[in-house]
């Protein structure tokens, strides 16, 4: 063989086995990128949006991630949507933790947040520790939530001290609908929202990550992501907060009969769901499943 295109053969061989390796090496690097408190304040700083998403169980949170959500908070909307409860004050921690394990073993990339449970932390800062380590160490998510402000600051004081990021959460906060009343917007008159400009201030303050803003005017939710240096992750909070989240059963049409004005259906699964098992029902009682080939 010509000594010359032996050469510049195993050059080419040469550059390709390196373009090989770093391009190898970039997309581990990409896959395995995970997301952390700091990459979302630094989406803040650049004006990057945050999507979040609640995730309850393995399978629907490994597809949450796979599409690319920045943020799965196991919510204790769990109680409504996964065990049928009319509130969220039912749920207890045991449960939260299994649904938190659950979703932790799914994720590669998305920042996993867990609920403190109703009853967990308001009024016992000890108590609101104890509870977070358990959810720290038995299921391995990375940050916790409290509904909030001035009335939990020694809970979050103590949480954040053990170094677990805390993220608040005001306007409306469902743990609390017996005192409010009803699931209606908060803060429309001018105390309210001065109460809660100024628990805003305070959880930033105290080292929050980011906080949480639930059905709360628009121009509200824009003057307090204006203010903060932290993120605002509205749901019916308005188009200015730093990223928007919502329960996932609602936004792909699990559920059916909740039509808050801040909702937006990307699927209609419960009407998918319903025409697959109709479909498959109707195959079995006509024996047409399993047919030869779906048999041994
Ligand atoms: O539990 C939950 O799903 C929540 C969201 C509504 C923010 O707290």
């Amino acid at each position: 063989m010509n000594y010359r295109l032996m050469t510049i053969d195993y050059k080419l061989w040469t550059i390709n086995l390196i373009l090989h390796r770093k391009f190898k090496k970039m997309s581990v690097h990409k896959k395995f990128k995970r997301i952390t408190t700091h990459a979302l304040q630094a989406m803040k700083a650049r004006g990057e949006r945050i999507s979040m998403l609640t995730a309850y169980d393995y399978s629907m949170a490994k597809i949450l991630d796979a599409g690319g959500v920045d943020v799965l908070l196991v919510g204790d909307s769990a109680s409504n949507v996964m065990a049928g409860h009319e509130t969220t004050l039912p749920i207890t921690l045991n449960e939260m933790i299994y649904h938190a394990s659950s979703v932790v073993r799914a994720v590669e990339r998305a920042l996993v947040v867990v609920d403190l449970p109703f009853g967990c932390y308001q009024g016992n800062s000890r108590e609101a520790l104890a509870s977070t380590i358990r959810i720290m160490k038995e299921s391995g998510a990375h940050a916790v939530k409290m509904e909030g402000g001035k009335e939990i600051q020694e809970s979050v004081e103590r949480v954040l001290s053990a170094g677990v990021p805390v993220m608040g959460h005001l306007g409306l906060m469902p743990q609390s609908i017996y005192k409010f009343g009803t699931y209606t917007v908060r803060a429309k008159e001018e105390v309210e929202a001065e109460q809660l400009i100024e628990d805003t201030k305070l959880l930033q303050e105290i080292g929050c990550f980011a906080i949480v803003l639930e059905k709360i005017p628009a121009e509200l939710g824009k003057q307090v992501s204006e203010m903060l240096d932290i993120p605002t992750i509205g749901i019916g909070g308005g188009q200015h907060t730093d990223g928007q989240v919502l329960v996932t059963h609602d936004m792909l049409g699990i559920t059916k009969d909740f039509h808050p004005r801040f909702l937006r259906r990307y699927a209609e699964l419960f009407d998918v769901v319903k025409d697959a098992v109709e479909r498959y029902t109707a195959d079995v009682k006509n024996r047409d499943f399993p047919n030869d080939k779906e048999q041994y």
